[in-house]
Formats: C-alpha cells, sequence, structure tokens
C-alpha cells in the first residue's frame, strides 16, 4: 500500500468514525517518514496506521517507552482491553477517545492484527543484578502460573515478554494504587505484596526476555 492510498484510507475511516479524525495527519507523517505498513488486509493496516502515530509501525517501536508493544501481544487481552477502554473499565487520557466510536469487530481485526506482528527486540539494556532479583520475585510469586514460562501470556492474560520498562512500572503502580482495577482482583491482590524496589526489579527482569 502507497502513502497517499494509506492517507486516502485513514482519511476515510475518520469521516466514517469521528473519534479518528485527529490521528490522520500523525499517520500521514508516519507514513512519509518511510516506514512501510506491514502487508495484510489493506483495509486493517489503514485503521492500525492511526495507531502508528503512538504504537508504532506495527505496534513494534513505540514512539515513547510509555507506550505499550503491541507487537505479538495475545489478540483475546488486546480486544478485551479495547472494550474495557470503552466501557470505562479502563481508563487512559490517550486511549479513552479513540476507541469510543469503535466497534467490536473492528477491535478485533485490530486486535488480531497486532497479534500476529513480531515484536522487535528491545533496545533498553536491563540491569543484570536487578533482573536476577526480578526473577527470583517472579518465581516467588508464582506469576508464570498465569503468565506461562517466559511470561508469553495466553488468551486473556498477556505477554509481558519484552514489553516497555516504563510501560511495566507504571502497570504494576497503577494496580497497586488501584489506578487501574479491570482486572478482577487477580493483579491488585499480586501487587499488593510488591514493594517499589520488587516492581523495579520485576520490570528489569522482564523487560529482557
Ligand atoms: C495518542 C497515543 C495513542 C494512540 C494513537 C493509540 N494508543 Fe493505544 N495506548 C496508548 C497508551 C498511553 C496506552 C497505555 C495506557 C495505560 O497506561 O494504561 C495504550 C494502551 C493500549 C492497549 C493496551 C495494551 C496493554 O498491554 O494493556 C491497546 C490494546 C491499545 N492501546 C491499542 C491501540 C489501538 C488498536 C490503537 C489504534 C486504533 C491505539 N492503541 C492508538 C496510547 C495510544
Ligand atoms: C492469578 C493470575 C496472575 C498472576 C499470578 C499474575 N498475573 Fe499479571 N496479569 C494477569 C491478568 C489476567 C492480567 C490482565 C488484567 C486485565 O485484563 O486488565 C495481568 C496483567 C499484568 C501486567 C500488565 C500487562 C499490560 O500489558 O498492561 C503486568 C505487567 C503483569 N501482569 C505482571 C505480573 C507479574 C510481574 C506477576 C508476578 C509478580 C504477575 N503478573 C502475576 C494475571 C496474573
Amino acid at each position: 500500500m502507497r502513502c497517499l492510498e494509506i492517507f486516502i484510507a485513514v482519511g476515510r475511516t475518520a469521516r466514517a468514525q469521528r473519534t479518528l479524525s485527529g490521528l490522520a495527519l500523525a499517520a500521514l507523517a508516519a507514513c512519509t517518514s518511510g516506514a512501510a505498513i506491514a502487508q495484510g488486509n489493506a483495509a486493517v493496516s489503514a485503521k492500525a496506521a492511526a495507531c502508528a502515530a503512538c504504537h508504532g509501525i506495527a505496534g513494534k517501536a513505540p514512539l515513547l517507552p510509555v507506550y505499550p508493544v503491541l507487537a505479538g501481544q495475545t489478540a483475546r487481552y488486546m480486544y478485551l482491553q479495547l472494550r474495557d477502554f470503552q466501557e470505562g473499565r479502563r481508563v487512559n487520557e490517550l486511549m479513552t477517545p479513540l476507541v469510543a466510536g469503535m466497534t467490536r469487530d473492528e477491535m478485533r481485526e485490530l486486535s488480531d492484527y497486532f497479534a500476529a506482528q513480531k515484536p522487535l527486540p528491545q533496545g533498553f539494556a536491563p540491569d543484570p543484578q536487578k533482573a536476577v532479583r526480578g526473577k527470583a520475585k517472579a518465581d516467588e510469586t508464582l506469576c508464570t502460573m498465569c503468565h506461562l514460562g517466559g511470561f508469553a501470556g495466553q488468551n486473556e492474560v498477556p505477554r509481558v515478554a519484552g514489553q516497555n520498562y516504563p510501560y511495566i512500572l507504571k502497570q504494576l503502580a497503577d494496580f497497586k494504587t488501584r489506578r487501574r482495577t479491570n482486572d478482577a482482583g487477580t493483579m491488585t491482590s499480586v501487587a499488593n505484596t510488591l514493594s517499589d524496589q520488587d516492581i523495579e526489579n520485576l520490570a528489569h527482569y522482564l523487560v529482557g526476555l
């Protein structure tokens, strides 16, 4: 798909779905910077281009590490998060307005699209000693009972391996302080047992997986 076609397609989406209109320009910027949109269903790629402004092209290398990597995340988890943002169970000033006009089918398409992308290796260099302590804490807390070995994730349990460092810190802190409560209590009770130092060590471990 060529840049012009992407821009026209995003513009069309933007008109049909007023929530995305502010992002057409960002999509054009991402496009004209020479980045290629991954092949696949053209309409889905065009919608995903609007996400590139923050989550990076094909969800791989987010613009700022406080935005999560979407590439390789489980489709079921992403779909549930988009639905939670729309229904106000998860709140974020950037994501909430974006999903306002999204249909369930669009949520599914976008989730399948990002789940099929391969994440890039992390640029962040973890502190080896903190990573060792993080692994010990993860073993002790039985995180992988839910997140699976290597934190690869499954269905509604997210992949955390190779996620961005500041994003992991923020989510664990958000669960602990109950700023994020859409987890049916699973993560809140886990995060309650973690000190700030544990959270930092865990993030050094997880980013390097
Ligand atoms: C303006 C920036 C921005 C844009 C554009 C954007 N997002 Fe996000 N997105 C965020 C931020 C910030 C978060 C993390 C919110 C938090 O800290 O809880 C997020 C979180 C998410 C999550 C949850 C990920 C996780 O690991 O829990 C999904 C799924 C998601 N976005 C999908 C999308 C899709 C699909 C699009 C395009 C339609 C999109 N985003 C566009 C900023 C953005
Ligand atoms: C009882 C099952 C369970 C255990 C144990 C568990 N988690 Fe989770 N975790 C989840 C679920 C489910 C979610 C997604 C919650 C939601 O839907 O909002 C999650 C979300 C997360 C997230 C946010 C991911 C994102 O993309 O936003 C992080 C980070 C995380 N877990 C890390 C951990 C760590 C580290 C441990 C161990 C200290 C752990 N989890 C233990 C079930 C679990």
